[in-house]
């Protein structure tokens, strides 16, 4: 489902994020990523998302290479792709189901995610995975 064939990231300032990474994860698989501080963790996960951009090899997720996409492609990619932050990007008022609903804002009007109104199927599908609970500085 996500495979890293011989991922590399250079950021612009010279720093080496990752060298040749090769990983293959399946669906349905529960990964943890374990690593110093600076190891790359974050750098690891942001490119599956094009949160970051890898500078060499092929990021596979669902059989298609991901590092060339932009636009529109770009946009799907990661409206399909829930990611829940370590601190600076939870909401801290809100309650985990909503900060773990918000991964599916890109397929909610505008409106609706303004006043909270989520469908009823996201609350399910939020509620319904385990991860919800272990992500959770607070109680649901
Ligand atoms: N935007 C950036 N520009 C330049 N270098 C960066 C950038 N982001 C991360 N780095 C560097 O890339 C390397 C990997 O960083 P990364 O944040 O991926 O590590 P990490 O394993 O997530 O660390 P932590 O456990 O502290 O969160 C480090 O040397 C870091 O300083
Ligand atoms: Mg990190």
């Amino acid at each position: 489902m996500i495979t890293f064939k011989d991922v590399s990231l250079v950021y612009p300032n010279g720093t080496q994020g990752l060298k040749n990474i090769n990983v293959e994860i399946n669906e349905g698989e529960f990964v943890v990523i374990v690593g110093l501080s600076g190891a790359g963790k974050s750098t690891f996960i942001r490119s599956i998302n094009r949160m970051v951009t890898p500078t060499n090899g092929e990021l596979l997720v669902n059989n298609e290479d991901i590092i060339p996409k932009k636009g529109k492609d770009l946009r799907n990619l990661r409206t399909s792709i829930g990611m829940i932050f370590q601190n600076y990007n939870l909401v801290n008022r809100s309650s985990v189901i909503k900060n773990t609903i918000s991964g599916r804002l890109g397929h909610t009007g505008t409106l609706r995610s303004i006043f909270n109104l989520y469908p009823k199927e996201d609350k399910k599908l939020a509620y319904d995975n385990p991860e919800t609970c272990s992500y959770g500085r607070k109680s649901l």
